[in-house]
């Protein structure tokens, strides 16, 4: 018997066939739309998924347990709706309904982070600690938050959205509508949009030659420059790694969890971007020098903690031991 995970993201769906054990046998993947209607639900897009890793496997749905969907935004986990996602926009979306209806399995679906935090806590860098902060840095900022081994997911899944804590009253603007939001400055979209700003102040910056060969400003641009030794590149980097900082010296204080996993596509920096993370930490938390240490580390499943973590909602939902 099988799961099927399913990852929303703010460019691609992915979806997966994994075992009970977490290893992913077959994967797809699916453009994200960036406005979903009622005449195009992105339930449509997710069943063209299914179908696709039905076909691929040559599996029927009786070898499945069920469906496990990561989704941004707030999810009201119990009835299965997507109630309002502010990246890619949409409200009150019946997703578990609409698929139940479709594939006659069971269906569950939970916020994307959360998701992601529940895969590296049964199959990653999560694995034997009870207090674990998830920190995902791509389009949005997501966190899951697990509490002794259980998700804090706030009345009717509205909360546990750390990447909109505001650390600048009149600071950037944030897609759901708010400023100065940490997410704002810690997104993989804010990296962006700080290595474009510095890009455009030294035209003699290593960054415009390493974006050309990419064909476009990405998240590894200023990384890329500044391993190289590029002055503006360094303080772009600098600047994005205080930006992760000061939220994460917030949430340590708030939760003092035993790590803070950081995961998202930055995080293949790896030890780059957490050892001056971790020292920020060290330094700066409440009550440094009493208060048990916060470790701060790389998340280890990738781009597939999502999907894992989807799957793993199946198995903590209706697989019994
Ligand atoms: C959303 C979260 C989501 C995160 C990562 C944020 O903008 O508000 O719900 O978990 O992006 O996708």
């Amino acid at each position: 018997m099988f799961l099927i995970g399913i990852d929303i993201g703010g460019m691609s769906i992915k979806g997966g066939i994994a075992t009970l054990a977490g290893e992913i046998l077959y994967k797809a993947t699916v453009q994200t739309h960036l406005q979903y209607t009622d005449e195009h639900p992105i339930t449509e897009d997710i069943a063209k998924l299914i179908e696709n890793l039905l076909e691929q496997s040559g599996k029927s749905l009786t070898e499945f347990y069920g469906i496990g969907i990561g989704s941004p935004g707030a999810i009201d986990s119990a009835r299965g709706v997507i109630r309002y996602a502010n990246n890619i926009r949409m409200q009150n979306v019946p997703v578990v309904e609409q698929l139940h209806e479709q594939f006659n399995l069971p269906v569950f679906i939970n916020n994307d982070a959360n998701c992601a935090a529940l895969g590296e806590y049964v199959y990653g860098a999560g694995r034997g600690y009870d207090d674990v902060l998830f920190v995902t840095l791509g389009t949005g900022v997501g966190s899951g938050i697990l509490i002794g081994g259980k998700l804090f997911e706030g009345r009717e899944g509205g909360g546990a959205e750390c990447g909109h804590m505001s650390l600048y009253r009149d600071g950037e603007p944030c897609t759901c509508g708010r400023k100065g939001c940490w997410e704002a400055y810690a997104s993989a979209t804010a990296l962006i949009r700080i290595t474009k700003q510095a890009m455009l102040r030294h035209p003699e910056s290593l960054m415009h030659e390493i974006a050309e060969a990419d064909n476009a400003v990405n998240g590894k641009t200023a990384f890329l420059a500044a391993k190289r030794n590029d002055p503006a590149g360094q303080s772009v980097v600098d600047e994005y790694i205080r930006n992760i900082g000061d939220g994460l010296v917030n949430l340590a204080n708030i939760f003092r969890p035993e790590v803070i996993l950081i995961g998202g596509g930055i995080s293949h920096e790896g030890a780059y971007l957490t050892d001056p993370l971790q020292k920020i930490v060290d330094e700066e938390n409440f009550g440094a020098a009493f208060n048990p240490r916060v470790v701060v580390k790389a998340a280890s499943l990738g781009n597939d903690a999502g999907l894992l973590g989807a799957a793993a909602l199946v198995v903590t939902n209706c697989v019994k031991a």
